[in-house]
């Protein structure tokens, strides 16, 4: 159990940066303003609205996280990214479209004063963005990677901010497999110094802000930071680092119904998933090779929860398909469709239909306020590489070498939730029960 008195306080203010201020990203800030003068109420975030019991059932304790541990507040923050388009964040919310232009009318101020960084950016990792004109002109990977280190340091001082927390809100980028560069941080600065390839702008970003003692998380499925060179540089410079790709959407349902149909012993022949989407993401995630990526995180969720080398009668012949279809008419406003074929007792068929109608950035950007709280969180409780904690918001967790990643939403969340009565050294709630049945 930690040492309660070990936390830095969340004293003076905290920046979040995002490179990418598109959609989830303007969504999240214009709700954080919102929240601040009242106008809206912070649902879906944690940090902001979720209880944590302590100690036994009878004792009645039950104070909000952020009365447990020592979190910075909603008016401490400043907000900050870069993109490869101009806009400000006024304008990309309105091209985003997620948001009713009447309820940003008295954040739209704060929100037109929030200009992006030029980016680093690459149409080899991203192929349907068009027309940016906002891009960093170095060509030098390394010399990029200084750039973004200045930028963070100029953020800092002009804000006069006390620390920072960066989360991935950018495109997805194209799947690529790990290379020779991301094999150890020696053979990665090597890479950025002779402009790899194989090194992407997210992982320019990720290297700069560890650099700086930045936590990052990164809420795309690219690998970013999932890759052994920057997770050596995280624990080098003491830094916390999280991924992959914000659990929104279909993925979160999956990750609620599966474990349930599971527990039952009731099994799964086939899990057909589809989506129509219309914002900028849709478009990028229409070209194969980023939609790749997506398919690879949406995948693995269900083999791991479902463990169909464990119940091969169950699950060994599960067909999963994912498709993303992009359809501009519906925006923002995600409908994805689940059909699961399931059988039951003496094999008897049935099925599931799930139609989510959902908002995805609605979904997202209380993930991204939590990811930044509990970042910061980490970081002034000492914590540093991989915190796999934080899986609770991720589709596909990072997590140590040679161990499985926990897809289920409900151990997740014990596990958070123990990290935290941990931190401040309160026992972990196994779940037992069987004190209050001992006699006297
Ligand atoms: N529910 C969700 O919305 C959800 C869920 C899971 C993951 N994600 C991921 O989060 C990310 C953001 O989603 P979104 O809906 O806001 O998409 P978006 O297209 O609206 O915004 C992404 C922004 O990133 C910018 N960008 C691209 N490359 C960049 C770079 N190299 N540097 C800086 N900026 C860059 C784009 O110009 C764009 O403005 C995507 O990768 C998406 O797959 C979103």
């Amino acid at each position: 159990m930690s040492d309660p008195n070990s936390i830095a306080p969340a004293e003076g203010k905290l920046g979040i940066l995002t490179p990418g201020m598109g959609a989830v990203s303007t969504t999240f800030v214009a709700g954080v303003l919102a929240a601040r003068k009242g106008y809206a109420t912070p649902f879906g975030s944690l940090t902001q609205m979720a209880h944590i019991r302590l100690g036994k059932r009878t004792e009645g304790r039950n104070p909000m996280i952020k009365e447990l541990v020592p979190l910075a507040g909603l008016d401490d923050l400043e907000f900050g990214g870069w993109d490869p388009y101009s806009d400000d964040a006024y304008t990309s919310a309105m091209k985003a479209g997620v948001l009713d232009p009447r309820h940003v009318e008295g954040i739209g101020d704060e929100l037109r004063q929030i200009k992006p960084m030029r980016a680093v950016f690459s149409h080899e990792w991203v192929k349907n963005l068009d027309n940016v004109d906002h891009v960093k002109d170095e060509t030098s990977y390394m010399t990029l990677a200084e750039n973004l280190m200045e930028d963070i340091d100029r953020f800092r001082s002009e804000k006069q901010l006390d620390r920072l927390a960066m989360v991935w809100c950018g495109s997805t980028e194209a799947y690529r497999d790990l290379s020779d560069s991301h094999r150890d941080l020696d053979a990665f600065e090597t890479g950025l110094k002779a402009n790899d390839p194989a090194i992407s702008p997210s992982q320019i970003y990720a290297y700069a802000a560890l650099q700086m003692g930045v936590p990052f998380a990164n809420g795309a499925p690219n690998l970013t930071v999932d890759v052994p060179a920057l997770v050596q540089l995280a624990k080098e410079r003491g830094v916390p680092i999280a991924g992959k790709d914000f659990k929104t959407g279909q993925t979160l349902m999956k990750t609620m119904v599966a474990p349930g149909l599971k527990a039952r012993m009731l099994g799964i022949n086939g899990w057909f998933s589809t989506n129509i989407l219309g914002n900028r993401d849709g478009e990028v995630l229409d070209d194969p090779e980023s939609f790749k990526s997506k398919e690879v995180s949406k995948l693995g969720v269900l083999d791991q929860i479902l463990e169909p080398s464990v119940y091969p009668d169950l699950y060994g012949d599960i067909y999963h398909k994912v498709r993303i279809n992009y359809y501009p008419p519906r925006g923002d406003d995600k409908e994805g469709w689940d059909n699961i074929d399931i059988f039951g007792w003496l094999g008897y068929k049935m099925q599931i239909k799930i139609d989510f109608l959902c908002k995805d950035s609605i979904l997202a950007a209380p993930i991204v306020l939590d990811l930044a709280l509990f970042m910061d969180l980490a970081a002034r409780a000492g914590k540093s590489g991989i915190q796999e904690w934080l899986s609770f918001y991720f589709k596909s967790p990072q997590h140590a070498e040679g161990l499985y990643p926990e897809n289920d939403l409900f151990i997740q969340l014990t596990k958070l939730k123990n990290n935290l009565r941990d931190m401040v050294g309160e026992e972990a709630i196994t779940h037992l029960g069987t004190e209050y049945y001992e006699d006297e």
